[in-house]
């Protein structure tokens, strides 16, 4: 199996005023081609300070980060920041499409910052997830389920081996939950290992595995 993430002995704490606080501690943890799994847990257990270090977004930390194959520690800013763009998809809670483009360019927008732009592969993945109809409309011109979907082929425009979701259904209703749930599978399906944290306990047994966050560990449900 390709090892996407490969994490050991993962301690993580915050530093507020005098006081240190433990989040992560000697966590432990793997996902793979093609999976995807689901993080559950209470507020404030550490989730997103996860998803974070997990997503390059922060490098404060013990212990070994390992990103397709390639250790954290080894890789100096500049090549985080690639690695970042070309092989990590972020979906959060709330979309976050800007609003003076259309559903297309905003799509497109990762590969832009690569150079790599043109329609092609955008139009390629709307019509793969159905939502070819709404290409050309501007965001505040479609539901708030297409606003995420579109969110969330914008994460994927770049062939992400890793896609990060936080809370991708969190503001969403049961039926545009599903309809999310059912693009992560699908985006899995394409190749990308799926990374979702959710509140919802239902959401969390679609994935292929839940790990439940507790006493700064992933433990299996
Ligand atoms: N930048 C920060 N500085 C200091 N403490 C922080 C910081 N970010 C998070 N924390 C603390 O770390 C702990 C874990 O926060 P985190 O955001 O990872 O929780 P979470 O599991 O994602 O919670 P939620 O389900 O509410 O999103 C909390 O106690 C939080 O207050
Ligand atoms: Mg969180």
């Amino acid at each position: 199996m390709d090892k996407v993430v490969e994490i050991s002995a993962l301690t993580k704490a915050y530093t507020s005023g005098h006081e240190q606080i433990l989040v992560l501690e000697g966590l432990d943890f793997h996902i793979n081609k093609g999976e995807f799994v689901s993080i559950v847990g209470p507020s404030g257990s550490g989730k997103s300070t996860f998803l974070n270090i997990v997503g390059l977004l922060d490098d404060v930390y013990s212990g070994e980060v390992r990103l397709f194959g390639r250790k954290l520690e080894d890789l100096d800013e500049a090549q985080k920041a690639v690695l970042r763009l070309r092989n990590i998809g972020f979906v959060f809670q709330f979309d976050s499409l800007l609003p003076e483009f259309t559903v297309l360019e905003n799509i497109e927008m990762p590969a832009r910052v690569l150079g790599e732009d043109g329609p092609g592969k955008g139009l390629e993945l709307l019509a793969r997830f159905g939502l070819e109809e709404i290409a050309h409309k501007f965001p505040m011109e479609i539901s708030g389920g297409e606003k995420q979907r579109s969110a969330m082929l914008r994460a994927l425009r770049n062939g992400p081996a890793l896609l990060i979701a936080d809370e991708p259904t969190g503001n969403l209703d049961r039926h545009n939950s599903g309809v999310i749930l059912d693009d992560l599978r699908r985006a899995a399906g394409l190749g990308s290992a799926v990374l979702m944290v959710t509140h919802n306990e239902e959401a969390a047994r679609r994935a292929d595995r839940v790990l439940h966050m507790q006493g700064g560990k992933l433990n299996a449900v």
